[in-house]
Parts: structure tokens; C-alpha cells; sequence
């Protein structure tokens, strides 16, 4: 992999990454058996806990909670040598997610179950119909007003493009975005995740669901494989997910480098996250294009567009979600972010 260049908010950012606490530190052995047993709780199907208790307890994990020392957790694939010091959790392994990949699959082969929708059908259905919205509007040549939300003036009529875009989600989970997606009308579609677990219950769900149109394959976005550009590439939760590796910093910094090679030039990356907020996917993203920036004005460096032009650039995000005021600030749960691949 190429050298990663650090501008000077990332320098900053590793820095207090490896200054902060360690999970240990900032959780007392009261939370962490509550928010053991939330997950415990979460992960039986037959649970007592209503769909919105679930969708809360997922999204609470997946932001925060259930924080653990990376040296807690003894095998992952990468057989990593974890930075102790670092805020993480054990979302962000693979062995975490090849697990409960496994116990999702057997809920299903026993039960129909088609295993968590992480951040709730709610949000799911508006990333997909604000993605579509989204879609039809770039295809015609409307770009949103960086300051106003979206208008689709003519929705049905930009429908007909739809078909022509291709689609990747990355980290695809059960792949039920995708479902949606095509439910919007999309019909190029395309899911990865690196679990395989992951890619056998997406697989076995949009066959029972009559979506076997969709293609499902095995990829770690940071060492991707795929060869080809998407004009639509989203995120639910995927990021999030690998922020909390006990070397998030750094991978969220190859995040961007690999996706920015996924989406191709004019498509868009929509990312759904919980535990960044708009304008600190915007700053990240800001960070990125300064990095490419900084490395294409090197003098061996011959790549006259990226000069030109951010690689990424902010579009819209999504301003219905219900919004909460704490110390004076208004926050919502789950941010959706849309930007424009230059
Ligand atoms: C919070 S879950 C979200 C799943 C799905 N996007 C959804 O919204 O239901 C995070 C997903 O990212 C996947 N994941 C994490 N790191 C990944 C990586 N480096 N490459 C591919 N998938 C990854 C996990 O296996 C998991 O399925």
C-alpha cells in the first residue's frame, strides 16, 4: 500500500487517538457487564425486546457502548498486535462480525429471521428513497444547493435512469439496503462484506425474497479487490464498524483511499453513520482532499485533475431525522451524507 500522508488535523486526530483513555479506563466493570448483557440480549431473535429496543440497544453498541480493550479479544484475522490505548470495541474486528454472522444464519435457517437492521427499518427505507431522489436528480443534471436539502422536481421522470446506475454496497451486511434499493428501482446491484457469514445470509435472503438479481461477494473494502467504479456507493454502519478497530484512525484513513477508487467520476458516496456526525464526515472528508491535494502537487506527481479539483465534495445529507437538543447543541442519532465524486 502506498505511504498515507498525514495532514495536520489527522496528525492530531492520530495523536488523541492514542492519547485518549483506553476503553477500559472510561467504563467501570458495572457498564460493561450491562452492556454485555445488552448484547447478549440483542442477539437472541426469540428475545422479549420489542424491534425499536433492539434498533436502539445496535445503535447505542455500535456508537459508544460496549467498549472493551482490544487486548480482551485474542484472536481476529489480522492476528494484530492492538494499540491498547486506543478507544475500541469489538465491533470493529472481523471475528466479532464472522460470529455473529454465523448466529444470524442459523436464526434464519431456524427461524425466517432475517437478522439486525442496524439503525432500523426507518432509516434504511430513507437512505434508499432519498438515495433514489438523490440519483434522479444528479442524472439530470441537478445538483442540490449545498445549503438547501434535495428537491426532486420530477422523481418518476428521472426513475427511468435509475436502471443504468450501478450500485455498491460496501460492508452489506444481510443486504436488506440493497433490497430497498431495488424496490426504489435500481436493478444493478452489488453487496460486499468480508464476513462470509454475511454474504451467505444476504444471499439466502434476496433468494427467498425474489431479489436474486443482486450480486453478493466476499471483499474487505480496505484490501479491496474489485476492479471496477460504482456511480453509487453507500455505507450503513461500515464505517462506523471500522473506526472502532483498534487501529481506527489509520484504517479510516485507507477507508477513503479505497472508496475514493470505487466510486467512479460524477457518481455519489452516501454514508449513514452513528457515531460521526454530518460535519465531522464532511471535515474527514475535507482532511482527504487535502491529502491528495498535498501529495498531487509533489513535483514527480502528474495527475492534473485531482489539482484541479477535490476528490470529494459535499452534497446534501438527510434532515429528517428526529433531532434531540443536548448542552445547548442539536444532534440526531444517525447522520446520512452524501458526497460527489469529482
Ligand atoms: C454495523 S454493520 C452494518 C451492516 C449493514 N450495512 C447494515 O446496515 O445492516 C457493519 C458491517 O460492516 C462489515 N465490515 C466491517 N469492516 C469491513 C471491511 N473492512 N470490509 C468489508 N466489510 C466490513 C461487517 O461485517 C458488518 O456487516
Amino acid at each position: 500500500m502506498a505511504a498515507i500522508r498525514l495532514t495536520p488535523e489527522d496528525a492530531e486526530l492520530l495523536q488523541q487517538a492514542r492519547a485518549a483513555p483506553s476503553a477500559v479506563d472510561l467504563v467501570s466493570d458495572d457498564d460493561r457487564s450491562v452492556a454485555a448483557d445488552s448484547w447478549s440480549i440483542k442477539s437472541e431473535y426469540g428475545s422479549t425486546l420489542d424491534d425499536d429496543q433492539r434498533n436502539a440497544d445496535a445503535a447505542e453498541a455500535l456508537s459508544a457502548g460496549n467498549l472493551r480493550a482490544a487486548s480482551d479479544y485474542s484472536s481476529d484475522k489480522d492476528e494484530m498486535e492492538p494499540d491498547a490505548e486506543a478507544v475500541t470495541s469489538m465491533l470493529g474486528l472481523q471475528s466479532y462480525w464472522d460470529s455473529q454472522y454465523a448466529d444470524e444464519l442459523t436464526n434464519f435457517r431456524e427461524h425466517g429471521h432475517v437478522g439486525e437492521v442496524w439503525f432500523g427499518p426507518e432509516v434504511m427505507e430513507t437512505v434508499a428513497s432519498w438515495a433514489k431522489s438523490l440519483c434522479c436528480d444528479v442524472s439530470q443534471g441537478r445538483f442540490p444547493n449545498q445549503a438547501d436539502n434535495v428537491k426532486s422536481l420530477n422523481v418518476d421522470q428521472g426513475s427511468k435512469f435509475l436502471s443504468s446506475w450501478s450500485v455498491l454496497d460496501i460492508g452489506t451486511g444481510n443486504g436488506l439496503l440493497l433490497q430497498e434499493l431495488a424496490k426504489e428501482g435500481f436493478s444493478n446491484l452489488t453487496g460486499t462484506d468480508y464476513s462470509e457469514g454475511a454474504i451467505d445470509l444476504a444471499r439466502s435472503l434476496a433468494e427467498r425474497d425474489g431479489f436474486s438479481n443482486i450480486n453478493f461477494l466476499v471483499d474487505d473494502v480496505l484490501e479491496t479487490k474489485l476492479e471496477g467504479k460504482f456511480q453509487l456507493v453507500v455505507d450503513k454502519g461500515t464505517l462506523d464498524a471500522i473506526g472502532l478497530h483498534p487501529d481506527g484512525p489509520i484504517k479510516r484513513l485507507m477507508y477513503w483511499e479505497s472508496v475514493s477508487k470505487l466510486v467512479a467520476p460524477g457518481g455519489l458516496l452516501v454514508i449513514t453513520s452513528c457515531n460521526s456526525t454530518k460535519d465531522e464526515l464532511v471535515q474527514e472528508v475535507e482532511n482527504f482532499n487535502q491529502r491528495r491535494a498535498n501529495s498531487s502537487a509533489e513535483p514527480e506527481s502528474s495527475n492534473e485533475t485531482q489539482r484541479e479539483s477535490p476528490t470529494f465534495q459535499y452534497l446534501s445529507h438527510v434532515r429528517t431525522y428526529p433531532t434531540f437538543t443536548f448542552g445547548g447543541s442539536v444532534g440526531s442519532r444517525v447522520a446520512t451524507v452524501a458526497f460527489l465524486r469529482n
